[in-house]
């Protein structure tokens, strides 16, 4: 039995991100290979972050609020797939959506779930679902997750534009069935581009920040990834490690000076 996480920054559980998750629950099968669970992040008590860096420089559990975040992210931990899904709410995630993402900052330095695929969906009335889907995935691959796809629904087409609806149920096909395969597959896969490219980003920014973050480097070392070449033993395409090698290598500049995060 496969686990799947929906994380949702919907206030609406009936509303239309829901609905469109549900979308594409429904090409998941068979149903009984699969078991779902929804987090509803508006029926958890989750702080906004005061900014005192405590879960960045010790850990999680450092964290001056003693609430819901904590356990959340152990769930997702134990997923083996996850839905992160968010209406557009003026022109960006939700805010109890961002209260979390904030609070959860401390894994995009240590990431924890490693090779979990995942998909962001986001619905908006015009404009912005997109850019919000995006913005969930990069958040979500910097924690580890393996990326399989955006689902980003405008409301007010979908209502009034038959082409365009037709174009959101083949989007939905699409994703559900790659996601689907991917759960499947497991956590383990060889990494797609983006996942090595995060893998490669953060890794280097343990390794140059270490007297500064010595927690991130430690986590990093311990873990066997301070010199290894991704989180676990797979087949990385000489392109990919090519290109990245390059790429790192312009950004070390940036990642040294602070400015790029
Ligand atoms: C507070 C608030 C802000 C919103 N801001 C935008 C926006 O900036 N752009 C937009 O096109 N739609 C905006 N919408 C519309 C929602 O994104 C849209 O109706 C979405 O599908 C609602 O999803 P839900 O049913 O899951 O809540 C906003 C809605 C609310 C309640």
């Amino acid at each position: 039995m496969k686990k799947i996480i929906v994380l949702s920054g919907s206030a609406r559980k009936k509303g239309n991100t829901m609905k469109s998750v549900e979308a594409i629950q429904k090409k998941f099968e068979p149903s009984d290979q699969f078991e779902w669970e929804h987090i509803y992040l508006y029926d958890y008590n989750i702080k906004g972050c005061i900014g005192c860096k405590a879960c960045i420089i010790k850990d999680g559990n450092a964290c001056p609020f003693k609430d819901d975040v904590l356990g959340i992210m152990e769930k997702l931990k134990s997923a083996d797939g996850i839905i992160f899904a968010s209406p557009v709410y003026s022109r960006a995630v939700t805010g109890q959506l961002k209260n979390f993402i904030d609070r959860t900052n401390y894994a995009l330095h240590r990431p924890s779930l490693i090779g979990i695929p995942s998909i962001s969906v986001s619905t908006t009335d015009i404009g912005m679902a997109k850019k919000v889907a995006n913005y969930l995935t990069v958040i979500a691959s910097s924690m580890g997750t393996r990326n399989e796809g955006v689902l980003a629904v405008r409301m007010g087409s979908l209502n009034n534009n038959p082409k365009y609806r037709k174009k959101v149920e083949r989007d939905i096909d699409k994703i559900g069935e790659k996601f689907r395969v991917s759960v499947l597959e497991g956590k383990k896969q060889n990494p797609t581009f983006e996942q090595l490219l995060r893998f490669n980003f953060w890794r280097t920014r343990a390794v140059i920040s270490r007297e500064k973050y010595p927690n991130d480097y430690n986590y990093w070392n311990e873990n066997g990834w301070a010199d290894s070449e991704y989180y676990y033993d797979a087949k990385i395409k000489f392109v990919h490690s090519m290109v990245i090698k390059l790429l790192i290598r312009k950004l070390e500049g940036k990642i040294r000076e602070g400015v790029l995060y």
